[in-house]
Order: structure tokens, then sequence, then C-alpha cells
């Protein structure tokens, strides 16, 4: 069982991106006959990031988080999507066998020109390239949160055309694969999003950390009155830390007005604390190893091009371009 997945490094990790995405890619490295492929999509940012000291700091920042979160090079093959240059080629063989119509029905396309961002040629193509991110390695599942599903939807279909533009079978049907909360909330309710800047960073420590979990929007109710329990940021973010029994004192608590927002939100940071001590501690000490992430990078890389070559003569051959004289 081949397993890929892919994190921009857009901007810091948060509690949406490690329940959503990140828990899942460490847990699987461990699925027995699990071959697993996690790499940064440093060319995808460039939709959004045009900062080059910002984009090289961040793309060493997601690596370090994702090494101190628990992902192991020695059980998976990490490495940044611009080292995989073939990628790029099976773009191209896709975007020529998709219709414009595919593309023009992607949500986060039309969300992103909903809210006024000025779309460039990128940022329409963004699902052609992430099909081949995909499709480059094979994969059988593609684990993400529930707003990228219609993404790999997409690269199912580019597989299919592909394959029926060239009457072959060369590249392969990915599924995706939903984490059991796929939607985390932001502190304002809605998705939590880099974008949005209603994040909860993961590796946000002392007054940063304070000021976004008390920052958590809720209703203007008086203390010792009850609270609504439906709809609740604060409930929605202490599920992914709590015990079954814990949360149900907690809603108990919120109907009888025993605790008011503040006290469940300093619960809640607490929480964020102790779960994250030991990577916070893990990530110093990678950080202070020189060429520590370079190196696993490196490495993956080698083990992704080898993969990626081979689908790449494939589909020259099938295309009937003649194969790299590489
Ligand atoms: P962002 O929306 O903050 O830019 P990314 O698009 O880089 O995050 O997402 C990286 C991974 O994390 C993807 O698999 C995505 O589906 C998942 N993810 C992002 N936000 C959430 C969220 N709020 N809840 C669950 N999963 C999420
Ligand atoms: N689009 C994904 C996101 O914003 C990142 C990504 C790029 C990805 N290529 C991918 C995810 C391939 C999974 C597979 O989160």
């Amino acid at each position: 069982m081949r397993i890929l997945s892919g994190i921009q490094p857009s901007g810091k990790l948060h509690l949406g991106n490690f329940f959503g995405a990140i828990t899942e890619h460490v847990r699987l490295q461990d699925e027995p006959g699990a071959e697993c492929f996690y790499f940064i999509a440093d060319y995808h940012a460039l939709t959004t990031l045009r900062d080059a000291p910002t984009l090289r700091a961040l793309c060493r920042d997601v690596a370090l988080d994702y090494l101190a979160l628990g992902l192991d090079p020695e059980k998976a093959v990490f490495y940044r999507q611009s080292d995989l240059q073939e990628v790029h080629e099976l773009a191209w063989f896709l975007a020529s066998v998709t219709g414009m119509g595919l593309l023009e029905r992607a949500h986060s396309y039309k969300d992103k020109v909903a809210k006024g961002v000025r779309p460039s040629v990128g940022l329409f193509n963004y699902p052609v390239l992430m099909a081949a991110d995909i499709l480059i390695v094979k994969p059988d599942f593609v684990p993400v949160g529930q707003d990228q599903v219609q993404h790999i939807e997409m690269a199912q279909d580019m597989a299919q055309s592909f394959n029926a533009a060239f009457n072959c079978e060369v590249l392969r049907r990915p599924e995706p694969l939903l984490s059991a909360t796929p939607r985390v909330p932001g502190t304002d309710g809605e998705k939590m999003s880099k974008s949005y800047g209603n994040t909860i960073d993961i590796f946000a420590e002392g007054k940063a950390l304070k000021k976004s979990v008390m920052g958590i929007v809720t209703r203007p109710i008086d203390m010792g009155q009850p609270l609504p329990v439906e709809g609740d940021s604060v409930l929605a973010l202490q599920a992914l830390f709590s015990s079954e029994d814990e949360m149900r004192e907690l809603e108990k608590a919120y109907r009888e007005g025993s605790i008011g927002y503040g006290d469940a939100k300093k619960s809640l940071l607490a929480k964020i604390d102790a779960r994250f001590a030991q990577a916070r501690e893990r990530r110093r000490e990678l950080a202070a190893k020189p060429s520590y992430v370079d190196d696993v990078l490196r490495e993956g890389a080698e083990r992704a091009r080898q993969v990626g070559r081979v689908t790449i003569e494939e589909c020259r051959a099938a295309a009937g371009i003649l194969p790299s004289m590489r």
C-alpha cells in the first residue's frame, strides 16, 4: 500500500494541519506494508508567497516541524517538491488531456476569486500540479483534510483522462483518506487556515499561544449563566485534546453555567501546552543539528526521484515522446 501527501510551506503549521493531516501521516508510517511519501510543496507556495528569504525559512521550518512531530525518515520518504522535477513534466502531460471545465469547477479557486484574490494562471492550474505530485508516485491513498478532497477527485479524473487518451494503464487512481477530524474550526469558528488569520499554531508558546487561545470568539454571556453547547469553538477544540468523560463533564458545566469561557479557554491552553511539550523539545534539539534537515531531504529526494523517473518514462512511452537521453 502506497501513501502520499504534501503540505505547503506557506506559513506556520496549526492545529487544523495537525489533526486533519499530520497525525494521520505519522500514524500511517507504522502501518504494516505502508510505503509513505511526504513532501513540502514549495512550488505550490509560489501562488501566494513572493518573498525568497521567507519561503526558504518556511521550508526549513515545516521540515523541522514534521520531524519533531514524529515523521521518521527511516520509515517515510520525506522530500521537497522542487527536488522532483519530473512533477512538472507530468503536469504538462495532464494539462494536455484536462478540460478547462474541470478546473473551472474547483471550489478552492472559486473561493479565492470570490475573496478578491486576482487569479494567476498558476492558481488556476494548481490542481494540475497537485495531481502531478500525486500521480507521479502512484499512491493508493492520499491522507488530507476535507478541503483537499475535491483536488484528489480531480487527480482521479486526470489519471483516467491520461490513460484513456493514450490507451494505457500507466496512472493509478488515488483515493482520499480523511482523519477523524477533517475540518478543525479556527478561533473565529470558520475552518482553521493560514490564509484566514484564525489559527492556533502547533509550535506557538507562552504569550503568543495564550493570545490566540484566549482570542477564540465566543458569545457575550454573563458569568454564571448557562453556555450554549452547539456550535461552540472552544468545545470543538477541547474535543481534540480530551477524553469522552472529560467532554461530558465540560458540557455539563456549560449547561449548568458553572464554568465561564475564560476558564474553558485556560484549560484548553493547558492541554495544548502539555500535548506539544515533547515535540517542542525535540524541535529544539533537531534545530541545533546543523545539517540534519538538509541530509534528510537530500536522501528523500533521491528516493522519490527513483520512483518519479520510472513513471515519467512510462508516460513518455505511452504518449509517443522518445525516452529521455539523460
Ligand atoms: P491552510 O489551509 O492553513 O493553508 P494547508 O492547505 O497547507 O493549510 O493544509 C495542509 C493539510 O492540512 C491539508 O491536508 C489540509 O486538508 C489539512 N488542513 C488544513 N486546514 C485544516 C483544518 N482546519 N481542518 C482539518 N484539516 C486541515
Ligand atoms: N494543496 C495541498 C494543501 O494546500 C498541498 C498539496 C500539494 C498536496 N500537493 C499535494 C496534498 C499532493 C496532498 C497531495 O494543503
